[in-house]
């Protein structure tokens, strides 16, 4: 199912110079309201030799991405030492663009941000065999069973580096109110005992509050629901070699269905650091349930 334009999810951008990116406070409403900024002429390139590195052989077995941590500690790579230095440049470069794009259209958020892993992702993404949970074609917003967060945010800058034209096809779904207005009854209530046992077995890094409950069980509930994986408000989107796109992954319902070489760029900001924090999950699940969930 199409959305009309006049609904779609999607905001394209001009920008073509990562260098240039610049304040605007509508990308900002538009971002934190939960759509999905197209950077349709922003491309992270790469050297001639860097291409050798676009192939899943460098994949480690059973890794699905290769990531460079903070500490230039690189995972899931395996090959000869100079095509690892190499892949650790590349990361590198992406994460000081990620921060130059954001630093630039988000500078509220700057001194806040918390950069995760940079990662490349060479796998094909529909030869991933996977769980229904862990399958990433089936609409979804991100929510981590092991990781809690109580509702700090999960910022993503994505940029497709397919050699060979093929796009990142994506489906985008409805608004996250929409989703969670549809999902929360079905979700059976918060224990405390039990969060606390799953941090005590280890399941969790940390104590799973209210709002990662709700969180993850709407994550599981879109992606159970086949209906709805058909039926809800969605709009597909091919995005192409050569351009970046930049979104709330925690907001935004998405779907990945096909694409290969990708880099990923993921930052935290607390909820309470947002331009406008009554938008975030958090304050809307808040809304919603009509009390604090953490
Ligand atoms: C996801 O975040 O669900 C997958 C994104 C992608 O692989 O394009
Ligand atoms: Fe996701």
């Amino acid at each position: 199912m199409e959305q009309s334009a006049t609904q779609t999810q999607i905001v394209r951008l001009p920008l073509s110079d990562w260098s240039q990116a610049r304040y605007d406070p509508q990308l900002i409403l538009d971002l934190e309201a939960g759509k999905v900024l197209y950077f349709s002429n922003l491309g992270f390139s790469l050297s001639t030799s860097e291409l050798r590195l676009l192939t899943p052989a460098l994949l480690a077995p059973k890794s699905r991405n290769i990531s460079l941590d903070n500490t230039n500690t690189l995972k899931g790579a395996l090959g000869h030492s100079d095509d690892i230095a190499m892949l650790q440049g590349l990361l590198q470069r992406y994460r000081s663009h990620t921060q130059q794009l954001l630093h630039a259209i988000l500078p509220g958020y700057a001194p806040h941000l918390r950069f995760a892993p940079t990662s490349f992702r060479p796998a094909q993404v529909e030869s991933r065999v996977q769980s229904w949970r862990a399958d990433d074609k089936r609409l979804h917003v991100d929510a981590f069973p092991s990781r809690p967060n109580r509702g700090e945010r999960i910022l993503r800058v994505f940029a497709n580096i397919n050699p060979a034209g093929q796009s990142r096809h994506w489906r985008v779904g409805e608004p996250f109110e929409a989703v969670a207005r549809r999902f929360l009854p079905t979700i059976k209530p918060y224990k405390l005992w039990q969060a606390k046992a799953l941090k005590a077995l280890h399941v969790t890094k940390s104590l799973r509050s209210e709002y990662d409950h709700l969180m993850l069980h709407i994550h599981d509930g879109m992606k159970a629901d086949l209906a709805y994986q058909e039926n809800c408000a969605q709009e597909a989107v091919h995005f192409m070699p050569n351009t970046v796109w930049v979104c709330f992954s925690d907001h935004t319902s998405h779907a990945a269905m096909s694409g290969q070489y990708m880099m990923e760029q993921t930052v935290h900001i607390a909820a309470d650091k947002l331009y406008h924090p009554q938008t975030s999950p958090l304050a809307t699940l808040q809304t919603l349930t009509g009390r604090r969930l953490i």
